[in-house]
């Protein structure tokens, strides 16, 4: 199989490639990305001698479609990704998210291309304490620029498949940790700062909840779909792990052997999202699917000591990323 990945210089991007490089000998890789901020050639290095890597942008319509015409699958990796930036600039969201999206659809329209949408589960917005998790069948209801821009990408994938008879699936997941994670993100943050002796910031009382998922196990059901998935539907994944900020934050400092409180609360996010969480019963069911990540906890520790070991492929980036947050206005706040 010949396939495109778009934003494969990114977090889950780069993790797919090398599974996909690993573990599927048969598959040609070609990754389109545009090198932002978010993308790092080095997140391909361990492959970058098994893949063509092109530098360009989802939205150059002529480049996608000669891209595009020699492959037999697309998986869209591509996006501006991080809330915190779309509040601050909302317009490369839109112009990569929307805009980037619609090119890539032309394109596989024209040349009959099999599709796959990688997009997440912040297009559903958020859930109190008491109400059950995402499903398919949950209504649209975005909250940030971010996943404004998420939900309308998802859209544009649906109308082509019902106007269009486009041969696409989509999958929406949950929060994602482990290697290759860019530093502005909660997890590689708090372990990079800790990793510094910089105390971990949580936003506001760190009550708000997210269904954390590995990136590998995220990858290994994308490419469940892939193979098995059925054209037009959406697929939900994640791997029933919900916990509170504040707990993650706790669970790090534990492996720094720092006291539990040893962090600050910093200003909230506007708009913040309380609670994710995943119904992933139909990949579950309908296609095998099974977490290998299931103990939060051991991913974590996996993942703080690849952050250890990797200080070279964050480091470069680690001061600017801080200093974009203080710019933006985050400040230390202390809770009544
Ligand atoms: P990321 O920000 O780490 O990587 C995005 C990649 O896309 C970067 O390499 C960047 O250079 C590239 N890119 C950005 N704009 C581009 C453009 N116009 N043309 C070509 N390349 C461009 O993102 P990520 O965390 O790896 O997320 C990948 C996908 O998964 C996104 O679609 C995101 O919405 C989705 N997702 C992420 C999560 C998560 O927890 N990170 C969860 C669910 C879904
Ligand atoms: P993030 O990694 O930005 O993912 P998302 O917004 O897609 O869920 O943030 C995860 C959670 O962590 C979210 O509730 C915001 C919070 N957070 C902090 O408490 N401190 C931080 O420094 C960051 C970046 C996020």
């Amino acid at each position: 199989m010949r396939l495109l990945v778009t934003g494969g210089a990114g977090f889950i991007g780069a993790n797919f490639v090398q599974l996909t490089v690993a573990e599927r000998p048969d598959t040609t890789v070609t990754v389109l990305d545009a090198l932002t901020y978010a993308g790092n050639r080095a997140s391909l290095d361990p492959v970058a001698d098994r893949i063509d890597f092109v530098h360009g942008d989802i939205a150059d319509l002529d480049l996608v479609d000669e891209l595009v015409s020699g492959v037999d699958a697309v998986v869209h990796f591509a996006a501006e990704s991080h809330n915190d930036n779309s509040l601050a600039e909302p317009w490369p969201f839109v112009q990569t998210n929307i805009v980037g999206t619609y090119s890539l659809l032309q394109a596989v329209r024209r040349h009959d291309v099999r599709y796959h949408h990688v997009s997440t589960d912040e297009v559903y917005g958020d859930l109190a304490p008491q109400d059950p998790p995402f499903s398919e069948h949950t209504a649209y209801n975005p909250s940030s620029p971010y996943s404004a821009t998420k939900a309308a990408s998802d859209m544009l994938v649906r109308a082509w498949v019902r106007s269009f008879g486009l041969r696409a699936t989509l999958s929406n997941c949950s929060n994602n940790y482990g290697p290759y994670q860019h530093v502005e993100k909660f997890i590689p943050r708090q372990i990079t700062n800790l990793i510094e002796g910089v105390r971990p910031r949580l936003y506001g009382a760190g009550h708000q909840i997210r269904d954390w998922i590995h990136v590998e196990d995220h990858n290994r059901a994308v490419w469940d779909v892939l193979d098995r998935g059925r054209i037009g539907r959406t697929y939900l994944i994640g791997a029933d792990s919900e916990l509170d900020n504040r707990t993650v934050v706790e669970l790090l400092l534990a492996e720094f052997g720092r006291e539990p409180d040893d962090f600050d609360h910093v200003t909230d996010r506007a708009g913040h999202d309380q609670r994710y969480a995943i119904d992933a019963g139909p990949l579950r069911e309908e296609l095998g699917w099974a977490p290998r990540y299931a103990d939060f906890r051991a991913g974590l520790s996996a993942t703080v000591a690849w952050y250890r070991e990797h200080e070279s492929w964050w480091r470069p980036v680690k001061a600017a990323t801080e200093r974009a947050y203080t710019d933006a206005g985050e400040r230390t706040i202390s809770l009544p």
